[in-house]
């Protein structure tokens, strides 16, 4: 239940607007303050009233029901309280009634959101740098099809460009089928390298050839351009299966070759299309923007065209509600001036597009920093930090039975926790030992609380869950009421702000106050049988609305640990 929103319908008319009474409502810092609290100060100069005055108007006339049960004027607050009770049985019958569904809705029904995240280059490392993009995108997909929209997962491959002719050359030169086979995506990635350190002036011409045959059609330039996309794809594929990521479409850029000229003409017809030192651009002078390069001067396409030709494709077969982009701050300037030429273009749909943008992820690990030349690849990142995981569960745990799934599960998802815990505009830098931190703000601390509910669970195994009717919660058990309380609104914030470190952040809080709530309220030890159970179903609800939470970051919990 959305508190504040329920708390704001119900303040008596005073002449502020209802939506900035609504988002003005706060959780104050201090749970003795109150529940919520309406801070008074901003409507001062429109009320012509002291805040102090406007909270005690309005304290007055406050209509209590079972729900807030109490409305105070503060010092210019308007604190509220809400009946415990009441919201304990809310709640609780919720997480009873849904289960792994808790926090879901169909607010989205009917509506199509198209996510492009990870889009790949094919045969070039898949490095640290598309962390991020893999799993804000995987966790932004999870999130809305669990608000009841259709979505769908784009990975728009890099498949198209020189660098295949190059590749082809390096490997007729210097390549081995069998030691291509072995290696994969290293072998290709190598020989790419060598090619661009070696190459002579004749393996360039060459390139450039193969390039051409490519494109024409030849079918030998294609059949190895295939063979070195499979292999690519087999590579990423599991690294994607170990991140618990999925697309929906690989329409990458080769597959708008084709699509682009209608577009290219509809520019042209609009008078968009203006010459520019022999290449054809859309001058965007006017918006503080550099021209946005359509077609070269020898009529190639660039990944804007490409780009462009994708916008329509997806709005014709998606008829999307919105269309996400997953990618890099760095390429801001490409998507402001993708959007304004589809908006010069008459397209209202444009409004619709947005870049989801991230900031950097680099390792503190000086080891495992990029060195010149040198990328990290998102694999070892994973690989190093479950080994690290298996060290530390290892001396936490030494009997612990699937050492190995759960040391998968703790240190992948630490890789992933890390990428989405701050918000993700910031530029972040990871640390192992930090990031597998039993006590910390991290994963391994969620989990970790999620096997301590299990545990509860276990040993209370014969107490059937019950009502939250007969028992009023004390603070601890309160807080931890709220925040279970708190969980559909933090998924539908994460959705509406492209912000999956929401639900983050709400996994730690409220793994935080099951903690507290564990160490000061005895559950098998409870006094009454109804206190008990009271207890065990409160845990109960934690655990299942964590779970839930860890699943849309593609996080899996152990139950052990
Ligand atoms: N492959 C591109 C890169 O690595 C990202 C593509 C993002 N998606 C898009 N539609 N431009 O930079």
């Amino acid at each position: 239940m959305d508190y504040k929103a329920y708390i704001a319908a119900r303040i008596p008319d005073c002449g502020i607007p209802a939506e900035e009474i609504a988002e003005s409502i706060v959780i104050p810092p201090d749970p003795s303050m109150g529940d919520y609290a309406l801070p008074c100060f901003r409507f001062a100069k429109l009320l012509r009233k002291s805040p102090a005055l406007i909270a005690e108007d309005l304290a007055a006339r406050y209509p209590l029901d079972a729900i807030v049960v109490g409305a105070k004027a503060v010092n210019g607050y308007l604190n509220f309280g809400i009946g415990r009770k009441g919201l304990a049985e809310e709640t609780l019958s919720a997480v009873l009634r849904e289960g792994e569904r808790y926090g879901s809705s169909n607010e989205g029904e009917g509506k199509t959101v198209c996510i492009d995240y990870s889009s790949v280059n094919i045969a070039k490392p898949f490095h640290i740098g598309h962390l991020s993009t893999t799993v804000l995108g995987g966790a932004l997909y999870r999130i809305y099809k669990f608000l009841g929209y259709n979505a769908v997962g784009i990975n728009h491959l890099g498949d198209y460009g020189t660098q295949f002719g190059k590749l082809i050359s390096a490997y007729k030169h210097w390549g081995k089928r069998e030691e291509v086979e072995e290696g994969g995506i290293h072998a290709i990635n190598e020989l790419y390298v060598r090619f661009n350190n070696e190459a002579t002036e004749e393996m360039e011409r060459e390139a450039r050839e193969y390039f051409r045959l490519i494109e024409s059609g030849d079918r030998e330039a294609n059949d190895l351009f295939e063979w070195f996309k499979s292999l690519t794809m087999a590579y990423v594929g599991k690294i994607y299966d170990r991140l618990h990521v999925s697309f929906d479409s690989y329409a990458g850029e080769r597959f708008y070759l084709d699509k682009m000229q209608p577009v290219i003409d509809e520019l042209k017809e609009k008078g968009l299309l203006v010459e520019s030192q022999g290449a054809k651009v859309v001058d965007l002078e006017a918006y503080g923007m550099p021209p946005f390069i359509v077609l070269r001067s020898d009529g190639a396409s660039l990944y804007a065209t490409r780009d462009l030709a994708a916008a329509f494709y997806r709005k014709k077969t998606y008829d999307f509600y919105k269309c996400l982009y997953v990618v890099a701050y760095q390429q801001n300037l490409h998507f402001k001036q993708l959007f304004k030429t589809i908006e010069l273009m008459g397209k209202d749909w444009a409004k619709d597009m947005v870049h989801v943008a991230y900031g950097m992820v680099s390792l503190e690990d000086g080891a495992m920093s990029t060195r010149k030349g040198k990328v990290v690849w998102l694999e070892d990142v994973l690989n190093r930090c479950v080994e690290k995981a298996r060290a530390v569960l290892a001396e936490k745990n030494p009997d612990l039975k699937n050492g190995e799934e759960v040391a998968e599960k703790v240190g992948v998802g630490a890789v992933i926790f890390g990428a989405l815990y701050n918000s993700k505009i910031k530029d972040i830098t990871f640390s192992y030992d930090r990031a597998l931190n039993f006590d910390g703000e991290t994963s391994v601390y969620v989990q970790y609380t999620c096997a301590r509910c299990a545990s509860v669970l276990e040993k209370l195994k014969g107490l059937p869950l019950g009502d939250a009717d007969k028992v009023q919660p004390n603070g601890e058990e309160f807080a931890l009421v709220k925040a279970i309380a708190d969980f559909p609104e933090a998924v539908r914030g994460a959705a509406e702000n492209y912000e999956p470190s929401v639900v983050a952040r709400w996994c730690v809080d409220t793994a935080q106050k099951f903690n507290k709530f564990y160490i000061a309220c005895p559950i098998a030890q409870a006094e009454t049988e109804d206190l008990r159970a009271f207890r065990k179903t409160l845990t109960y609800a934690a655990l299942c609305a964590m779970k839930n939470g860890m699943g849309l970051l593609g996080i899996g919990v152990p139950e052990k640990m």
